[in-house]
C-alpha cells in the first residue's frame, strides 16, 4: 500500500467528511422547510463559465478540501427540493434513499452475476415484484431494475420482438419490415428504439392524436391495415402513460384490446405516469395497465428515488427473458429461469445497487408513501391549472391529467409569432433569474411554458407567486 492509498482509504477521514456532508444536506433540508428560505431554484451559470470554473478548480488538484467541492457542486445544481423548482419530471429523493445509494456505491458489488449483489438482486426482484402486484398483473409476471426509461423502453422492444416476429432475427438478422405503432407525442426513445432494431422509418408508425394530446385508438385498426397491406409486420403497439411534454394518457384499456385482438405486444411506456397506479385516487387514469405484456416505470420520475432506478415488469415472466435471444433465454440455454442472475435479462453487465434505493423506502415507509406523494403533486397540477384559468392573461394547452401543465402566456390582441418569441424570452429570463425553474415545449408549433410538480414542499402560493412572475416578465418583454 503506498502513503497515497492509505490516505485515500482512510477511515477517520472518511468519517469526518461523510458527517460534514449529511449535515450539510440535512441543514438544506431543514431550510427548504422555512417560509423565508432565499435562495433560488437555480444558480444558472451559462456552459462556457461552468467550464471556466471548473477548469480553473481542476488547477487546484490535489486539493484535499473536500467540503468545498461539494459545495461547489451544490451551488451549480438546480434544487429539487426548492419548493420554487417546477421543472423537470424529477422528483427530490426521499433522503433514506439516498443513504441506501451512499450505501451502494460503498460496498459496489457489481450485480452480474448473483453472488456479486446478493442482497442487491434480490431486493430489486422483489422491488420489481411490487410494482407487478400493484399494476394488476398476475402471479406469472416477473422483472427487474434497469437504468432509465429509454434502456427499459428498448428492452422491453426486443422481447416484444423475439415474442412476436415471425422470424428468428436474433439468429438470422432482419429480412422483412417489422414496425411498432405509437403516439406521435410518444418520447423520443421510442423512435430511436426502433432505430437501434434496424427498423427504419418504416417500422415506426406514428398515429396521430386528439385535443388532449391522447393517441387517437380510433385509428388503430384503419393504420394497421394500410401497413399490412403493404407488407409491413406490425408486432406491437406502445402505449403512452403519459406523454412526456403534457402528461397525456392514451387509453389503454383500448389499446390492450386491439393488441389482443390482433395478437401485438402492448407495451405501456410508463416512464412518468405509471406510478399513478400507487395512488387511490389518481389510479383510474392508467386504466387497462394490466392488459400490457410490458410496462416501464421510472421510480426517479414520480416515486422519490434517485437517478436513474426503471422499473420493467413483464405481464408473463417468461417473456423477460426473451430480450438477447428469440426464445426465453432460459429455455435457449437448457438452464433454469435463474431470476436471481440479472445480466441474463438486463442490457447492464455490472450494475449497481439500482433496486435497493426503492426498496429501502417501501421497508420504510410502505407504498403508502408513494401514494400520498403521487396524489399531493397530481392534485397541485390540478391546483396550477385551475390559477391558470382564472388569469386572462394565461391559457393553458390542455386540460391536464396530472402533474404536468403546459401554459403560456397570451394576452389578446397579440400575433402567434410574437407569442412564441414571447414565452421564449420569458423562459430564458427566468432560467437566468433563478428563482423559479421551469421549462418550454413546443406544441402544434406553439411554444408553451411546461411545469412538472414533483416537489412535496411546493404549495399554492408558490404557484401563485410562479404565475405573477411569469405575467410580469411577459409584460415586460419587447417584440
Ligand atoms: C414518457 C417517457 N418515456 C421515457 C423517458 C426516458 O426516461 P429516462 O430519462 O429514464 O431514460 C421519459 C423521460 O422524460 C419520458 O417522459
Amino acid at each position: 500500500m503506498t502513503e497515497l492509498l492509505n490516505q485515500a482509504y482512510a477511515a477517520d477521514t472518511f468519517r469526518r467528511q461523510g458527517h460534514a456532508l449529511i449535515d450539510q444536506l440535512a441543514d438544506y433540508l431543514e431550510a427548504v422547510r422555512r417560509p423565508d428560505y432565499p435562495a433560488g431554484a437555480i444558480d444558472f451559470h451559462f456552459p462556457e463559465d461552468s467550464l471556466q470554473q471548473w477548469t480553473e478548480d481542476l488547477r487546484t488538484a490535489p486539493n484535499p478540501d473536500v467540503a468545498d467541492l461539494f459545495t461547489r457542486a451544490m451551488d451549480q445544481s438546480v434544487r429539487l427540493l426548492h419548493p420554487q423548482y417546477v421543472g423537470h419530471q424529477i422528483s427530490p429523493p426521499v433522503p433514506v434513499s439516498v443513504l441506501a445509494g451512499l450505501l451502494g456505491d460503498f460496498l459496489n458489488n457489481g450485480m452480474g452475476v448473483y453472488e456479486m449483489g446478493m442482497a442487491g438482486s434480490t431486493t430489486e426482484r422483489l422491488v420489481a415484484l411490487t410494482v407487478a402486484r400493484q399494476l394488476g398483473f398476475p402471479e406469472e409476471a416477473d422483472g427487474f431494475i434497469t437504468s432509465g426509461g429509454t434502456l427499459a423502453n428498448l428492452t422491453a422492444l426486443l422481447s416484444a420482438r423475439g415474442r412476436k416476429a415471425s422470424s428468428n432475427i436474433w439468429k438470422s438478422g432482419s429480412k422483412g419490415q417489422l414496425a411498432l405503432m405509437v403516439s406521435e407525442e410518444a418520447h423520443y426513445c421510442v423512435d430511436r428504439a426502433v432505430r437501434i432494431m434496424g427498423w427504419g422509418d418504416a417500422g415506426i408508425i406514428k398515429v396521430p392524436v386528439d385535443d388532449r394530446y391522447c393517441m387517437r385508438t380510433d385509428l388503430l385498426e384503419a393504420y394497421y391495415q394500410e401497413a399490412t397491406a403493404a407488407g409491413i409486420e406490425v408486432i406491437a403497439v406502445v402505449g403512452s402513460a403519459c406523454t412526456t411534454a403534457t402528461g397525456s394518457f392514451d387509453d389503454l384499456a383500448g389499446i390492450g384490446d386491439f393488441c389482443r385482438r390482433h395478437d401485438l405486444w402492448f407495451h405501456v411506456d410508463g416512464a412518468h405516469g405509471a406510478a399513478l397506479a400507487f395512488s387511490g385516487k389518481y389510479a383510474p387514469v392508467v386504466r387497462g395497465i394490466d392488459k400490457a405484456d410490458s410496462v416501464a416505470m421510472d421510480f426517479h420520475k414520480m416515486l422519490l428515488t434517485p437517478s436513474i432506478t426503471t422499473a420493467l415488469v413483464f405481464r408473463n415472466g417468461a417473456d423477460s427473458y426473451r430480450t438477447f435471444s428469440q426464445e426465453a433465454q432460459y429455455l435457449f440455454n437448457r438452464e433454469e429461469p435463474e431470476w436471481f442472475n440479472m445480466a441474463k435479462r438486463t442490457f447492464e453487465c455490472t450494475k449497481l445497487m439500482i433496486g435497493f434505493k426503492a426498496y429501502s423506502i417501501i421497508r420504510t415507509y410502505g407504498t403508502k408513501l408513494f401514494d400520498e406523494y403521487v396524489t399531493l403533486v397530481c392534485d397541485l397540477g390540478h391546483t396550477l391549472a385551475d390559477q391558470v384559468r382564472k388569469r386572462n392573461e394565461l391559457t393553458l394547452a390542455m386540460e391536464p391529467f396530472c402533474n404536468i401543465i403546459c401554459f403560456r402566456y397570451a394576452p389578446a390582441g397579440v400575433s402567434e409569432e410574437q407569442l412564441n418569441e414571447i414565452n421564449e424570452r420569458i423562459r430564458q429570463r427566468m432560467l437566468e433569474d433563478g428563482d423559479f425553474y421551469l421549462v418550454q415545449t413546443r406544441l402544434k408549433g406553439k411554444l408553451y411554458l411546461r411545469c412538472t410538480l414533483t416537489n412535496p414542499f411546493t404549495k399554492a402560493g408558490d404557484l401563485e407567486k410562479l404565475l405573477d412572475t411569469v405575467i410580469a416578465v411577459g409584460n415586460g418583454v419587447q417584440v
